[in-house]
């Protein structure tokens, strides 16, 4: 059952695509106030635990902390750090009572669940302008299937994207990617995909690509695909300003940016300097951008990832002018410049909320505020890409994910979890992320693994594969000047062929898992508490997940550590997946136990009276024999194989 409510006048955001009658009068869940913005309050019930808001930082239990939505740009989350590159407003209370919400708001809206007082769970945003979806099901479970039958169908990936893919920030020459392809092949490493950062481009400029590195990019996308691997570039969201550069003049020409309030368009630096944004709210500049990529697909291209679209502003002339008067007049009067004064305000120069105020969109013929719908450029930028796939690649389907997203996106695209760090505390935010995105509808899924920002350690990186073996987006990615942390840089590269094959040879049920849940509204990665709802010991479980229906993992993620407790809900068989290819299974009754786990050990656990299907190792999606499978787990399962063409649009 579910009721809408409409407040105040709310800003369109197609996250729902399902029309649905306007329910009169208050909902029946806490208290609601509007006239000071949106204020609803609820008491929490002891036991009462809270799920959801998607990509957000801390535990799958929500509740204790403070969440803002607002798409940042924001490397460093840590665990104080409220707002991560998504906005998904959606949660579900669970316990006494059990409810869902989803709050169809695009801008700042502020989740207190038990911050402020222990049993009072707070929401408010500044404007009484939006869409409240109360929805009451059985179960969590229920109501997340509830909900994503309104928001859509999830976006469905190419079966080449559920290979291993590897990137890193710093790839620049023809030379780079080749390498890269060549050392995974020489050592039997397998990959699929190749990520191609910022530097194949020439001058960051979008759908251009460096002329001198890849003078027939056409032949170099074949020659990889020869190999069998997906190059997969990136699109940021600037458009660079620049004399001569095509897509710019031809979006200046049509009025196609995102403008400041005299109508002039709006600035803003970003890896190219100067750039300016296309506005993905307004349905024809959108068209147009979402075209441009035709440039790159009919080169081969057949994937990419969106970036910098929170949008991400390293800084404005505005900004910095406002900086340079700041610092004259305090160097002219004489005065001591207090310096963390201006040191703040230099840091202060990006993704400024000023910044954000000062730009509008072109909706309707309307020019609304960016800072009032900041939560939908990401969303409308890979919309605009998805969109325009359906026109360019109306038969086949293709890779994309983004940064930046809002519920409805997941309809376009997948998303990475942005620029975490190589800390084993990410690698957990890792996993405790999972569920929540699955409940929002991001389905193709992944974080960098092995931590984008600091060096990484060879164990941490091997721990963090073990994880990312079972997520569908599986990519190992680094910045610039850091430890090189491809897996051939460490020592023992046999172990990382190992964890890295295991993926491979789970394909088949990871995909089957995958489609299942998309093409049911259902999620990959669960919450114990979701399966085993009476189970009061389950219900408090934070660092294991049920993955598809047959399985559960508890993966490793602590350093030095030679094994971790795991708690069983139900007898299960313990399968390890040992270097030597073989495997390891023993049967453990329901209750706690210590697993040991090696370095280079894969573990998970079959669920009582399942099985799975699994294939032999191979080096490639493409070459997965679909008749080496076996069956792992308990004699007389059955499963339910879900096999298609990996290709073609459903
Ligand atoms: C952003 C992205 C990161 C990328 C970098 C350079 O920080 O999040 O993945 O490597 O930009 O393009």
């Amino acid at each position: 059952m579910i009721r809408k409510y409409r407040f105040g006048t709310p800003f369109e955001t197609d996250a729902v695509v399902r029309e649905l009658p306007l329910s009169e009068g208050m909902p029946e869940v806490g208290t609601i106030t509007t006239e000071d913005g949106f204020c609803m309050t609820y008491t929490m019930a002891k036991q009462d635990m809270v799920y959801g808001l998607g990509e957000s930082n801390r535990g799958i239990n929500k509740r204790g902390y403070r969440y803002i939505s607002n798409c940042s740009d924001i490397p460093n989350h840590a665990e104080d750090i409220l707002s991560l590159y998504g906005a998904h407003n959606f949660l579900i209370l669970s316990g006494e009572k059990t409810f869902g919400l989803f709050i169809d708001y695009p801008s700042d809206l502020e989740f207190d669940i038990g911050f402020t007082r222990s049993d009072v769970m707070t929401i408010r945003c500044k404007r009484a302008d939006l869409y409240l979806y109360v929805l009451e099901g059985d179960s969590p479970l229920d109501i997340v299937r509830e909900f994503r039958g309104i928001i859509g169908r999830s976006y469905i990936p190419p079966r080449f994207a559920f290979g291993f893919g590897q990137s890193r920030w710093g790839y620049k020459t023809a030379e780079d990617f080749r390498t890269v392809v060549r050392k995974h092949r020489e050592n039997h490493i397998p990959m699929d995909m190749l990520y191609m950062d910022i530097d194949y481009m020439q001058g960051y400029k979008d759908f251009t690509v460096n002329p001198e590195e890849f003078p027939d990019f056409k032949a170099f996308v074949s020659e990889m695909k020869e190999a069998k691997i997906h190059p997969v570039p990136i699109i940021d969201a600037g458009v660079k300003i620049e004399d001569g550069y095509d897509v710019y003049e031809e979006g200046k020409r049509n009025g196609y940016f995102c403008k400041r309030e005299d109508g002039s368009d709006f600035e803003a630096a970003v890896w190219p300097g100067l750039t300016h944004f296309p506005d993905v709210l307004d349905p024809e500049a959108r068209a147009w951008f979402g075209g441009k990529y035709e440039r790159l697909t009919s080169a081969g291209i057949d994937g990419f990832w969106n970036d910098m679209n929170e949008p991400a502003i390293f800084y404005t002339p505005e900004g910095v002018e406002a900086l340079r008067e700041a610092y004259d007049r305090e160097l002219r009067t004489g005065r001591e410049i207090p310096p963390f004064a201006l040191g703040s305000m230099a840091a202060g120069l990006a993704n400024s909320r000023k910044d954000y105020d000062s730009f509008y969109h072109k909706v309707n013929g309307k020019m609304v505020r960016h800072s009032d719908v900041h939560n939908l450029y990401g969303y409308n930028m890979t919309r605009a890409a998805g969109e325009a796939f359906e026109k360019i690649s109306p038969d086949k389907r293709i890779l994309l994910f983004s940064r930046s997203s809002y519920i409805g996106m997941h309809r376009y695209g997948g998303i990475w979890t942005g620029d975490n760090k190589s800390w084993w505390s990410h690698l957990l935010l890792n996993l405790k992320m999972l569920p929540s995105l699955n409940m929002c509808g991001f389905l193709y899924v992944g974080a960098d693994l092995g931590g984008f920002g600091c060096d990484t350690t060879r164990d941490l990186l091997l721990r963090w594969l073990a994880l990312g073996v079972f997520t569908p987006l599986m990519r190992n990615h680094s910045a610039l000047d850091t430890r090189l942390q491809e897996a051939y840089q460490f020592e023992g590269i046999e172990d990382f062929r190992h964890v890295i094959s295991v993926r491979y040879r789970l394909i088949p049920y990871l995909y089957s898992e995958y489609m299942k849940a998309a093409l049911r509204d259902d999620m990959m990665f669960k919450p114990l508490a979701f399966v085993y709802p009476d189970d009061t010991m389950a219900r408090r479980v934070e660092d294991q997940l049920m993955v598809g229906n047959e399985i559960m993992i508890a993966p490793v993620y602590t350093q030095n550590a030679e094994g971790r407790y795991v708690y069983l809900p139900e007898e299960m068989l313990l399968v390890k997946f040992l270097p030597d290819g073989t495997l390891h299974t023993e049967q453990l009754p329901q209750g706690h136990h210590y697993v040991e786990v090696a370095l280079n050990e894969v573990p998970l656990f079959v669920r009582k009276k399942k099985c799975i299907p699994l294939v032999k190792a191979a080096e490639n999606t493409a070459d997965i024999d679909m008749s080496t499978i076996e069956w792992l787990g308990y004699s007389g399962a059955e499963y339910e194989l879900y096999e298609d063409d990996g290709i073609t649009r459903i």
